[in-house]
């Protein structure tokens, strides 16, 4: 089997942020021929056309991670019911310029979490639409997920209530990500 590179994108830019260790339990969920990274996010300047000409050095890193990986899982939180600037600002630098969109074609899928009871459900709707106009093959279904304890187990696993669920929802998207791949 083909081995397939996954950048994790996670959309917050906080130190303790429960979608990173949510992003990280469910990297665990992967099978062996997955490889895995977190591009950086929180370095980016704020997009503007007068930082085009020469793009940042974070910048660059950035969209060469993007451009080179086979999908992206991005794992958001939700702020006022859409997705963080930290991460739209990332999707934003990637998507320019039209001609190297590092979105286009791309397999994503979609999760996120949150102590509310939507489950940061809106973020994700919203950033779902976005994707779509960036060419992105975003995966079906929802993974609305509130962030309660026993999400995470203290070794870092998902934890049993949410497991199957969330092992079918990787596992569609490792079949997505397989079959684009070719
Ligand atoms: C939030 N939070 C939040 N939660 C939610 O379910 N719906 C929302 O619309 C919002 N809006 C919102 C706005 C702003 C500015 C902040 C700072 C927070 C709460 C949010 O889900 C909570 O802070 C999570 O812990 C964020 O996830 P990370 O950053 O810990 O991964």
């Amino acid at each position: 089997m083909s081995k397939i590179h996954l950048a994790i994108v996670v959309g917050s830019n906080n130190r303790e942020s429960i979608n990173r260790q949510y992003a990280q339990a469910l990297a665990k969920l992967l099978p062996a021929h997955f490889s895995v990274s977190y591009p950086q996010i929180d370095d980016l300047p704020m997009y503007s056309l007068d930082l085009e000409g020469e793009r940042a050095a974070s910048v660059n890193r950035f969209t060469s991670e993007i451009g080179a990986a086979d999908a992206v899982l991005i794992v958001t939180p939700e702020h006022n019911r859409s997705l963080p600037a930290v991460l739209k600002n990332a999707i934003d630098w990637g998507s320019k310029p039209m001609e190297k969109n590092v979105w286009f074609n791309k397999p994503v899928a979609i999760t996120g979490t949150s102590p509310g009871a939507m489950g940061a459900a809106l973020a994700q709707q919203h950033l779902r639409q976005i994707m779509g106009i960036l060419g992105s093959v975003v995966l079906g279904g929802e993974a609305y997920i509130q962030f309660k304890p026993d999400l995470i187990t203290s070794e870092g696993q998902i934890g049993p209530n949410s497991r199957d669920f969330l092992q079918a929802y990787m596992d569609r998207f490792v079949s997505l990500a397989e079959t684009l791949k070719g």
